[in-house]
């Protein structure tokens, strides 16, 4: 496998440091993924994961790490981007020996990675990473931690909104509007309720039922729709993708109502270019990584010692930078995702070249 050529892509400087770590006792193997610490330590999660080949980890981890410097840059944090993956299956080989021979692997970076809960890991998880490693955020309130991450991530994702429904329509708010949320998980739960507070109608779904079964109690004016098919054609004004990637895809796009797309799920994009498919539509879309970017602001905030306020208070400031890209966006003729990559990549060399000045 070449790691080295896999990592140079057209839009890609590539990563500056990919670490393989292994403990045949406890059956660890992870891969460990630096893109970029030019704004400060690399931050991004641990998601774990029964992989089908290593080749698929590398990739996913190449993919996700690049993501996260894109993240914590428009997020406004001094992080760089990092994500690791542990391969194998949980439910089999999740130990406390694992965990915490995965923890001396981070530990072993000295500082140049800071990782968090991803799929597959938890706040416990963190808690005996942490054992091992100072490196770590996204542990539990015990711990000193920021504790459930989807409190700030729907936050941030209303807040995006927001910004979206003032470019849109020209006032911020929601109330008035038709909102389709597709998934009612920690993230789609908690939007629900600032939409109906902001004097939204929702419409939602999910495959489970019991997320229905809640949505019933906590909000019966929500109305409930049988899939996400369902959800995109019908009459809604804004579609929230809060459930898995890829629901912006060659299918989903032309049978779309809405007229803005903002939500939580990250790599809602099923390919490049469908961003173009999108603004050819007149949808308006604003980036997952920069309106999701309220759950690692929240995990970021530990690494100062957790202050719930702080955190929110920067997570609030998703609405103006969403507003930003959207006008840069129009302002360059280019979609908003272009934008935001633009906007990430200016203070990635603007802020990160401030390191060549030198200090004692
Ligand atoms: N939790 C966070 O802090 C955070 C931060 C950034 C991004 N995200 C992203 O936001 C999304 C939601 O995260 P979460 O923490 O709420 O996850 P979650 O697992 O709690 O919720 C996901 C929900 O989507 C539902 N779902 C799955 N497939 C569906 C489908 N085809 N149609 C409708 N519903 C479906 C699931 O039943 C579940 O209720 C994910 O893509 C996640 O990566 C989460």
């Amino acid at each position: 496998m070449d790691v080295f050529a896999s990592t140079e892509g057209p839009e890609s400087d590539g990563h500056e440091q990919v670490v393989f770590c292994q403990d045949k006792q406890t059956g660890l193997k992870a891969i460990i993924a630096i893109y970029s610490t030019a704004l400060g330590p690399a931050l991004g999660g641990t998601r774990f994961y029964p992989y089908a080949t290593e080749a698929e980890a590398l990739h996913d981890v190449l993919d996700l790490s690049r993501g996260m410097a894109y993240k914590n840059a428009l997020a406004g944090l001094d992080l760089g981007g990092g994500k690791a993956v542990i391969w194998g299956d949980p439910d089999r080989i999740k130990s406390e020996p694992l965990l915490r021979a995965y923890g001396r692997f981070v530990e072993s970076l000295a500082g140049r990675y800071y990782t968090a809960c991803d799929v597959g890991t938890y706040v416990a998880d963190m808690d005996l990473v942490a054992r091992e490693t100072r490196y770590v955020t996204g542990r539990s309130v015990e711990h000193g931690g920021a504790g459930d991450s989807s409190v700030l991530t729907a936050w941030g994702v209303f807040q995006g909104m927001r910004a979206a429904a003032e470019h849109a329509w020209g006032s911020p708010t929601l109330a008035g509007r038709r909102v389709g949320v597709a998934g009612l998980g920690k993230v789609g739960k908690h939007l629900t309720g600032h939409l109906v507070d902001d004097g939204a109608s929702v419409v939602a779904t999910d495959v489970n039922e019991a997320a229905l079964a809640w949505v019933r109690q906590a909000y019966p004016q929500v109305d409930v729709v049988s899939d996400a098919t369902a959800l995109i054609s019908s009459d809604i004004d804004v579609y929230a993708p809060c459930a898995l990637g890829g629901a912006l895809d060659d299918t989903t796009v032309p049978a779309l109502r809405a007229s803005v797309v903002v939500g939580a799920a990250n790599n809602q994009l099923a390919h490049p270019g469908i961003e173009k498919v999108l603004a050819d539509r007149g949808i308006l879309y604003a980036p997952d990584y920069v309106v999701n970017a309220g759950g690692v602001i929240q995990v970021a905030d530990e690494i100062e010692g957790f202050n719930f306020e702080r955190a929110k208070l920067r997570a609030t400031r998703i609405y103006d930078t969403t507003r930003q890209i959207l006008q840069l966006a129009d302002a360059e003729g280019v979609p908003p995702a272009v934008a935001a990559d633009r906007l990430a990549e200016r203070r990635m060399a603007e802020v990160g070249r401030l390191r060549s000045i030198h200090l004692r």
